[in-house]
């Protein structure tokens, strides 16, 4: 069945350049965004886009009454497999606590503790809230098990929620190991890949101070190449490290955080492929200064933002937030966080059908409750998701 929604009042594609092939010769695709437009999805894809007046006629028909029309978000990272809670961290935190790495331990406690179903029903909730706030596609990571059963069943309980599933056993170094790294990588990359690898797509490493080094992030993003994962890193969110060359060398498809980064790490990013994935929602939540945008986005760097939603150091489904945090705290426009929050997540997933609204890219749209994309960082905290198709279906 197809479906015309019309009488939009602002509808950002991200078209990609035509002159560059479309959708499959890779180019980047730019923020664009078309007044008094209609958009037809049909079989589960964009089949046209183009001004109202000119639309032709569907099997349905939906009018946006003047509203924006946007491409779902895309959430390139996310921790949504765990148990447990950590609101007394965040509220010591606020009361002047620094945030460390070794949190993450007292979640892993949790996550060892809980149930298959227990795990399954805080990961279904969590994609619903991120469905109900337009985010169409997201990635989840493991990371809170980390025993090679445990990181396992995590990747197996992802991936009855999205494809986009990420092995982050080096995480942390499990607490068992008591603090032997090289004892720690070898099960990382040997046992715990075997078990994860059938379920995931990316392998990942905390590449900081508190967590792994240089060497050990190769060795585990080697491991997981070699098993079919591609890469992406943790990088450069505690302090200046090796994480952001680390991520560009192995070829990753994004190096996430990035808030601590000098010249050469920036002009790394920039003569790469890696997308530069920034979290604000971290910042905020974790009260440090935040990734400096306008240099790397004045580098020519790809940027995308995400919510990195997880217990303890970011636990916000939203990715609306984060774009108004992009725009207040970091200085995007509101066109370079949208394109950032869609077409920039995407690239740092290594999708070319999700992010953008071209025909044939496939029909995840949001429909605010607000006449421009603008709306989302001049409103910020309030709900304005008014509706969502995904794959061309209304979910919402
Ligand atoms: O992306 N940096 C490592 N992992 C998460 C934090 C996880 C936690 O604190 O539980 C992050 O910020
Ligand atoms: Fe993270």
């Amino acid at each position: 069945m197809s479906t015309l929604i019309t009488n939009i009042g602002e509808l950002v594609t991200n078209a990609l350049p035509e002159a560059a092939g479309g959708a499959a010769g890779g180019a980047a695709p730019a923020f664009a965004a078309q007044p008094d437009a209609a958009l037809i999805l049909d079989g589960g894809r964009v089949a046209w886009t183009g001004p109202a007046s000119a639309a032709p006629a569907a099997d349905e028909l939906v009018d946006a009454a003047g509203r924006a029309v946007l491409p779902g978000f895309v959430d390139s990272h996310a921790h949504l497999v765990f148990a447990g809670e950590r609101g007394a961290e965040f509220a010591a935190r606020m009361a002047g606590q620094p945030y460390a790495a070794g949190g993450i331990r007292s979640t892993v406690a949790a996550t060892r503790a809980a149930a298959d179903e227990q795990l399954r029903l805080n990961l279904a909730r969590l994609s619903a809230e991120l469905l109900a706030q337009g985010t169409t596609t997201f990635e989840c990571k493991s990371g809170y098990g980390l025993t090679v059963a445990d990181e396992a069943r995590s990747v197996a309980l992802a991936a009855e929620f999205t494809p986009e599933v990420t092995y982050l056993g080096a995480h942390v170094v499990a607490p068992e190991f008591d603090g032997d790294v090289a004892g720690y990588v070898d099960l990382v990359c040997g046992p715990m890949l075997d078990a994860c690898a059938p379920y995931a797509r990316w392998v990942d490493v905390f590449c900081e101070r508190g967590a792994f080094g240089a060497d050990e992030a190769r060795a585990v993003l080697a491991a997981g190449q070699a098993a079919g994962l591609l890469p992406r890193v943790h990088a450069n969110q505690l302090g200046p490290g090796p994480g952001i060359q680390v991520a560009v060398a192995a070829g990753a498809a994004s190096a996430d955080h990035c808030t601590f980064a000098d010249d050469a790490d920036v002009a790394a990013l920039a003569g790469s492929d890696t997308v530069a994935t920034l979290l604000p929602g971290v910042e905020f939540s974790t009260r440090q200064p935040y990734p400096d945008a306008r240099r790397l986005l004045a580098a020519g760097v790809t940027v995308a933002i995400a919510t990195d939603c997880n217990p303890g150091s970011c636990f916000t489904s939203s990715m609306p937030l984060c774009i108004a945090l992009a725009v207040r705290e970091m200085r995007m426009t509101t066109q370079e966080a949208v394109w950032a929050a869609t077409a920039g997540g995407a690239r740092a997933l290594r999708r070319t059908d999700v992010g953008h609204l071209s025909p044939g890219a496939r029909a995840d749209v949001i429909m605010l409750a607000a006449p421009s994309h603008a709306y989302l960082a001049y409103r910020p905290g309030v709900p304005q998701v008014a509706a969502v198709w995904r794959q061309g279906v209304r979910v919402i």
